[in-house]
């Protein structure tokens, strides 16, 4: 093609015009740059660290707890000091710690979110067997919570705590919420695993929360299950988790030694593993009585096989008597899902009535489950 080819016809406007969306163009995508930039810039600053003010100093310093549980003594950014407050959450920097922007407000602990909060309705008479035990229940809470003009009368205290302790399944949860249904008190629950690994850095924080909510709603009874999570001996204080769980057992502690024991506030406790409870917590004013929740023997078994089968439909054939002899070592939780196994066999028989043989082969069968559920565990040594 030779140069004779090229017309040049274009009027100006149209090179103006052009220039002008050339013009757009280039601002659009130096914007685009400009974002795109901040953004990198952004993404290469280092994250701030969250944590807690525990206290503010006029000379623009503060007490900072992170969430590890490590205290500092650190600057605060001028433009907030004057706005913090104890219990903020706000963002420190990694390497000075510096605070230096508080996110949302002030935070309200609800310990609603974090416990079981209700009026059970648990009678001594769906407990099975226990009869020594649920006495002694009904001594050392039902008593001093309906009577205590009697205890003053006589002048004794009674035990402010009581620990029950045994193999899983046999009815210690039951205890304490039948000693609750007895005497209409609210049932508050926590479970030591839980305030150690759901709410780290807050396990002592939660424990003080529980005893004030306990005298807002009470007569109350409050139930720490799993105990032997937060009061084990030999802990070690060397990591942060058990100075954490330290300080909540210490927290527990306290708490225990500052209310009276003629008030209307009971602890109960619970634990499979009474062998390696610290002491301090057994001491007297604390859970000074301690309740062994056994295995049902023979008596026991055809008590709670009586219970759990009231509501059933049972063919003439059915002895329980007969059945209990084979359950020998089952804990009351097993004998349940005994019950409720005899009727998926109806069930599946497309049967509404519950035969004798339908106990002998649900036994077995959660025999054998409990047997390699024991095998899975072995495991883990
Ligand atoms: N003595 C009993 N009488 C009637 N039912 C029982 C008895 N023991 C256990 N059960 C049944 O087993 C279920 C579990 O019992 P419970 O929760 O009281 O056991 P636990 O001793 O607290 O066990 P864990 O140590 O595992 O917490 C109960 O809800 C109940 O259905
Ligand atoms: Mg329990």
């Amino acid at each position: 093609m030779g140069s004779d080819d090229i017309v040049v016809e274009s009027p100006t406007y149209v090179h103006e015009e052009e220039e002008h969306s050339h013009k757009e163009e280039n601002e659009i995508l130096k914007a685009a740059m400009a974002e795109l930039k901040a953004e990198l810039i952004r993404y290469k600053l280092p994250p701030l660290l969250v944590a807690e003010i525990l206290d503010v100093f006029p000379d623009g310093k503060a007490l900072v707890r992170l969430k590890n549980g490590n205290e500092f003594y650190v600057n605060v950014d001028r433009s907030l000091d004057s706005r913090l407050k104890v219990a903020d959450e706000v963002l420190v920097e990694q390497k000075s710690l510096t605070v230096v922007n508080k996110i949302g407000k002030k935070k309200h602990f609800d310990v609603n979110k974090y416990v079981i909060v209700e009026k059970p309705n648990i009678r001594w008479n769906q407990i099975g067997g226990l009869k020594t035990e649920i006495n002694e229940m009904k001594e050392v809470i039902e008593l001093p919570l309906k009577k205590p003009e009697l205890f003053k009368k006589v002048g004794i205290e009674p035990p402010k705590g009581v620990l029950l302790y045994g193999p899983p399944g046999t009815g210690k949860t039951l205890l304490a919420k039948a000693a609750a249904t007895s005497t209409n008190a609210t049932f508050i629950e926590i479970v030591g695993s839980e305030l150690v690994q759901k709410f780290i850095g807050q396990g002592a924080k939660l424990v003080k929360s529980i005893f004030e909510m306990a005298k807002e709603k009470s007569p109350a009874v409050i139930f720490i299950d799993e105990i032997d999570s937060i009061a084990a001996t030999r802990i070690d204080v060397g990591t942060s988790g058990e100075r954490e769980v330290q300080r909540t057992f210490m927290q527990l502690l306290a708490e225990m030694d500052g209310f009276s024991p003629l008030g209307d506030i009971k602890i109960i406790a619970a634990t499979n593993r009474i062998d390696i409870i610290d002491p301090a917590i057994t001491r007297p004013g604390r859970f000074d009585r301690l309740v062994l929740v056994p295995a049902p023997d023979y008596k026991g078994i055809v008590d709670i096989l009586k219970i759990h089968t009231k509501r059933m439909t049972l063919s003439e054939d059915v002895n329980l008597e007969k059945i209990a002899k084979k359950m020998k070592g089952m804990s009351g939780a097993e004998i349940r899902a005994v019950c409720v196994e005899a009727g998926y066999f109806a069930i599946r028989k497309d049967c509404v009535m519950v035969k004798h043989d339908n106990f002998l082969k649900s036994v077995e069968k959660i025999k054998v489950e409990e047997s390699e559920r024991i095998k899975d565990l072995s495991y883990l040594g």
